[in-house]
């Protein structure tokens, strides 16, 4: 017989200081490699696209065998130099998956696009490529995907749509870095792709962004947007383009050189390495929870050939047959020490920042989402607990430990109920 639920006095299953989890891991070498550049007498600020801008752009598209690349200051100004780099225009609409973290879609508010949300799948999360075809209209004028915690997005499908009705197709891969569909690594698939290298995700500068394209219309208009002097004087080359040449668009969202640093110390030294152990460990995280009989492990369609970064580990459970309600049984693993929570991102449809006649932007008018309903996202947010991205076999005995207080808690259901 277990030991009496921490949630009714009992002994708490685990003391482990927090955090449990945090990301990056430390690097003590990561401060040479920065002090080196330094040292070195390089640049503190790149007006061209030279150096270090030049190493992590062409690497990073070889990477993906795409032709161009812009680092950027962040995900989200990638995401809003890929909006503007396909020229959307305000009343133009955009089918954008309905859940994500909301800055795959918020810039798009900026440029007076119409987001028109698109339901996911229930069991992935991403984009359901059988809802799409019924929301394109004459406006439609892109696809808006995120290969959503790493699991990439039924490509093929999402693909021909786009394909048949001639329309772009964004990928946001922020959740995904080096994720494959069929071998095939993700942001290799859409138009134009872009990943965030913000603090938490696999492959960071602490801040930071990448866009890559192979089309040189949306790399031009991309890299004036936000790259002005001498780089897009270098590297746009249009006629139509040369009066602006110095100026850009006239905003600067380029990538600070030591992110830069940063990011190219971790592609080269360790991501290949970190890719590996968090997959093996929340297999390991995964597989304990489903001996439990209750917990379900993230969906992985056949298509999927890795996980990638795998950003979020979100584990299933059926609360109705459970017969305890989310927040009832994430207090009870509180209780016993787990960090574990709600997720920390809502669909779309429940965020006011795209409720139509609140915190407008600019004088441009937003797309009217409401009324309408989205079960996939909803029964998918209903299902999942948010846990740690547990990542290193040195982790492996809190993960073992956080597998016996479900364990513990699942052993007492009756005295939660
Ligand atoms: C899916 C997704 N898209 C975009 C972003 C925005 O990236 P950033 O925070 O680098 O601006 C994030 C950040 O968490 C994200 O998870």
């Amino acid at each position: 017989m277990s030991k009496p639920l921490a949630i009714f006095g009992g002994p708490q299953m685990i003391e482990t200081p927090r955090p449990h989890f945090s990301w990056p891991p430390p690097l003590p070498e990561l401060a040479e490699t920065v002090a080196a550049y330094i040292r070195a007498g390089r640049p503190l600020s790149i007006i061209d696209r030279s150096g270090i801008y030049a190493e992590l752009e062409d690497r990073f598209a070889t990477l993906h065998g795409r032709r161009y690349a812009v680092a950027t200051s962040s995900g989200t100004m990638a995401l809003y130099s890929a909006f503007f780099g396909l020229d959307l225009q305000p009343g133009d609409e955009v089918i954008s998956t309905v859940y994500s973290f909301h800055a795959t879609a918020t810039p798009l508010l900026h440029l007076g696009v119409q987001v028109v949300f698109c339901d996911v799948e229930a069991d992935t999360g991403n984009i359901d490529p059988a809802s799409i075809e019924p929301l394109i209209t004459s406006r439609t004028r892109a696809i808006l995907t995120n290969d959503m915690w790493g699991h990439p997005v039924a490509k093929a499908a999402v693909g021909e749509i786009a394909r048949r009705h001639d329309l772009a197709w964004v990928e946001d891969c922020s959740h995904a870095h080096f994720a494959e569909y069929e071998g095939k690594p993700v942001g290799s698939f859409g138009d134009v792709a872009v990943w965030s290298l913000q603090g938490n995700k696999l492959l960071t500068g602490g801040e930071g962004g990448i866009l890559l394209t192979d089309s040189v219309d949306i790399y031009e208009r991309a890299t004036l947007l936000g790259h002005g002097l001498r780089r897009s004087k270098n590297c746009v080359r249009s006629p139509q383009w040369q009066p602006i040449a110095h100026t850009g668009f006239g905003l600067k969202l380029r990538m600070h050189p030591l992110a830069a640093v940063i990011v190219l110390h971790m592609l080269e030294h360790h991501s290949s390495r970190w890719l590996a152990e968090r997959n093996e460990t929340l297999q390991r995280f995964s597989k304990g929870l489903s001996r439990t009989g209750w917990v379900r492990p993230m969906a992985r369609r056949a298509y999927v050939t890795s996980m990638g970064a795998h950003y979020g580990f979100k584990p299933r459970i059926d609360f109705e047959a459970l017969g305890v309600t989310r927040e009832r049984l994430i207090e009870a693993l509180q209780a016993e020490g787990l960090v574990v929570s709600l997720p920390g991102s809502q669909p779309f449809h429940k965020l006011a920042l795209f409720d139509p006649e609140r915190f407008t932007v600019g004088r441009f008018e937003k797309h009217d989402n409401r009324g309408r309903a989205f079960p996939g996202a909803e029964a998918y947010y209903a299902s999942i607990l948010s846990l740690p991205t547990f990542t290193f076999r040195a982790d492996w005995p809190l993960v073992d430990a956080y597998v016996a207080a479900f364990e513990k808690v699942f052993s007492q259901l009756e005295a939660l109920r």
